[in-house]
């Protein structure tokens, strides 16, 4: 995806329709992860066209599994790993690639893993990954950006363990659920992650036959195997992309349906939107309508760990606040990093504060467009969100994070009457310059 292309947003517009919910980005990367546990063929439905997928898929090359995309399926057979060594270059852009340290290590006793390293939205540590492999038996080391992995003595067999999480870390609950699967005996993990990709994970391990009892609570028990067979599964709908759309209805006024969506995985986002004034209403067991608010009230956000307020939704929901009447404290307490996009939302017009981990909105009466820029991946989707508000029009810089996480959000948006272009080549020119581009991501993994 070339770093260069804009979005051109005309905003203030109202938007209608249905629009097709993806599958879970952050349950495929974590499965795609988890198919290196099974030595035979995997299929996957439901798997979302997006970069960072195809950044995994070459990351699973690389170690020799094969994979092959057909549409939203994604085949993958892992019988034959060649390699312990997953690509330095990939794996600093893709930190989900760590998660396959668990599996490789389950898989085959050894594995070099380059530390992922922070973004823009925090130092993104991998202490909790490491210490927990630790706890199982493999002996760790750290150099050259290199977390060196092994499993001694000649079983080379991880070793169950009972396991307490400093904090319910979803990854470093992925990569320890996924090692223990393989591991000799039970292995407990106390204040895991709970959600629903964590619970996406186990179903998708259970399939292919490994013991696990507890995801989606925060103790989680697994009986190790000493093999997982072939399956095929289905990758549950994307809960921060439907809950992008619902702000995007609730932000334009407009009247939109989302299929097919989870309601369960989003009570906390639909509690909020309601707190603010916005009708949503469940439709059918998949299919959730929002509907225009007459007025859009201020309201207090503080992200947590599920089943609180995600901090993927954060970003979008402060470009919804910073309209709404009155004011509103929303509080990070996930990442240390990650209010960047209120000083970009400010450009737009909003009147955000930040101190600290805390940003101080005062709704303002409208927004107005200007060139902006996504600073990660829910930033940029903050940027659109506002951008389709805003009066006149909003150029936004960025795209990359964008396509790391959303499924052809531009062109989803277009079919709802969205005003909105992605333009190659040169950035900042008045006039539009190079070729009007669908948002169609090349393909996923080569064979
Ligand atoms: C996952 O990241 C998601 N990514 C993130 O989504 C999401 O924001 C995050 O969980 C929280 O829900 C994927 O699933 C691929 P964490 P992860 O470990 O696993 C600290 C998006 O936009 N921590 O739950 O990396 C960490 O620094 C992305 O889709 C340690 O200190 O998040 C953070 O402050 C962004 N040591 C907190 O825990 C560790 O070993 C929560 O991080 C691990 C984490």
């Amino acid at each position: 995806m070339a770093d260069s292309s804009v979005l051109h947003i005309w905003g203030g517009h109202r938007l209608q329709g249905h629009v097709k919910i993806s599958g879970a980005k952050n349950s495929a990367l974590a499965i795609m992860a988890g198919s290196l546990l099974c030595s035979g063929d995997c299929r996957i439905h439901n798997v979302p066209l997006l970069v960072d997928v195809e950044r995994m898929g070459q990351v699973l090359s690389a170690l020799g599994v094969r994979l092959q995309r057909h549409g939203d399926i994604l085949d993958i057979n892992a019988s034959d790993l060649t390699s312990s060594k997953a690509p330095y270059e990939l794996v600093t852009q893709l930190r989900a690639s760590f998660f396959a340290i668990g599996p490789i290590l389950a898989r085959l006793g050894v594995a070099q893993m380059p530390l992922p390293g922070g973004c823009a939205i925090g130092a993104r540590p991998v202490d909790l990954h490491v210490r927990g492999l630790q706890a199982m038996g493999a002996e760790v080391q750290v150099e050259h950006g290199i977390c060196n992995a092994y499993v001694p003595g000649s079983s080379r067999r991880l070793q169950g363990a009972k396991i307490y999480l400093d904090i319910p870390s979803v990854g470093a609950t992925e990569t320890l659920m996924m090692a223990a699967t393989l591991a000799e005996g039970e292995t407990i993990i106390e204040n895991a992650a709970r959600e629903p990709e964590v619970v996406d994970l186990a179903n998708f391990c259970i399939a292919m036959g490994a013991k696990i009892h507890g995801a989606g609570t925060s103790k989680i028990s697994i009986q190790g195997v000493s093999k997982l067979h072939s399956t095929e599964y289905t990758i549950i709908p994307d809960r921060i992309e439907a809950g992008t759309f619902l702000v995007v209805g609730a932000i334009t006024r407009s009247d939109l349906m989302l299929s097919p969506v989870a309601p369960e995985h989003l009570v906390p986002v639909i509690a909020k939107l309601r707190d603010i004034g916005v009708t949503v209403i469940e439709e059918a067991p998949d299919c959730l309508h929002v509907l225009p608010a007459e007025r859009l009230i201020a309201t207090d956000i503080e992200t947590l760990p599920h089943p609180g307020f995600p901090t993927d939704m954060q970003a979008p929901f402060m470009a919804l606040l910073s309209i709404a009447e009155g004011d509103s404290v929303i509080n990070e307490t996930v990442f240390e990093n990650r209010l960047r996009h209120a000083s970009e939302l400010n450009r737009l017009g909003a009147d955000i504060r930040v101190k600290g981990n805390t940003a101080f909105v005062r709704g303002v009466p409208m927004l107005s467009g200007a060139p902006v820029i996504g600073t990660d991946l829910r930033a940029a989707a903050a940027l659109v969100v506002a951008g389709l508000a805003a009066n006149g029009k909003t150029t936004i810089q960025g795209l990359h994070y964008l396509d790391r996480g959303y499924d052809r959000l531009d062109f989803k948006l277009q079919q709802l009457g969205a005003k909105i272009q992605r333009v190659k080549g040169s950035v900042l020119d008045s006039q539009e310059t190079g070729s009007i581009t669908n948002s169609e991501p090349s393909i996923v993994p080569k064979k």
